[in-house]
């Protein structure tokens, strides 16, 4: 390692910062970019999305896209009711909020299971969830693209469920 005169050589100094930080890597998670249309594990799906922050900024966009906000604001609700409080009619559990996305609810919520694959789904109810501080705020989003509207979701508080609740590690 070392050149003339006990100075380490420029190439050797070189291969060792290149060895070093490619051993280092970086923690970057996996980015599901074309998720299957037909999910073969549902279960496994959702879970995923949970705690996954590409997933949660996805359902972020998704919520917009898809005019969620026309009926619950950006959490707050209107026609719909809020989705960031601790009142849940339908359950705060994964697969009850994936439900409700699916199939819809009887007094108003309409059923996305045509216009959206299940892994878009599964991107939803993690934000969803987001919203009341129900995942861990390592993968919730940390900022607006647009204008702040609110608190970043990786900063709000948790607002416990009245009911059973599951999932925040
Ligand atoms: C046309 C208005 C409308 C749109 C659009 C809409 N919702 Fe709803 N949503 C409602 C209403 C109304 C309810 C309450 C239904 C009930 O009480 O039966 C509801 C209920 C819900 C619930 C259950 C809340 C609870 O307390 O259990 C969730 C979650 C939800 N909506 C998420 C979404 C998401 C995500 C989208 C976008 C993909 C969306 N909604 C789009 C009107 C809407």
């Amino acid at each position: 390692v070392t050149g003339r005169g006990g100075i380490p050589s420029l190439s050797a100094v070189a291969a060792l910062v290149l060895i070093a930080s490619s051993a280092a890597g970086c923690g970057r998670e996996t980015r599901n970019l074309h998720p299957a249309p037909a999910a073969s594990d549902v279960n496994a799906t959702l879970a995923d999305a949970q705690e996954n922050a590409y997933a949660m900024n996805e359902g972020k966009r998704l919520y917009d896209a898809f005019n969620c906000t026309g009926c619950h604001a950006h959490g707050g609700g209107a026609i719909g009711p809020a989705l960031m409080d601790t009142s849940w009619i339908y359950g705060s559990k994964p697969d009850e909020v994936f439900a409700t996305i699916v199939a819809g609810r009887p007094n108003g919520m309409p059923a996305f299971r045509a216009r959206l694959v299940d892994a878009q789904i599964a991107q939803l109810v993690a934000y969803v969830r987001s919203m009341s501080g129900l995942t861990s705020r390592k993968w919730a989003p940390g900022r607006n693209d647009s204008l702040q509207i609110g608190p970043a979701e990786n900063t709000r508080d948790r607002q416990p469920p009245r009911g059973p609740e599951v999932l925040r590690p």
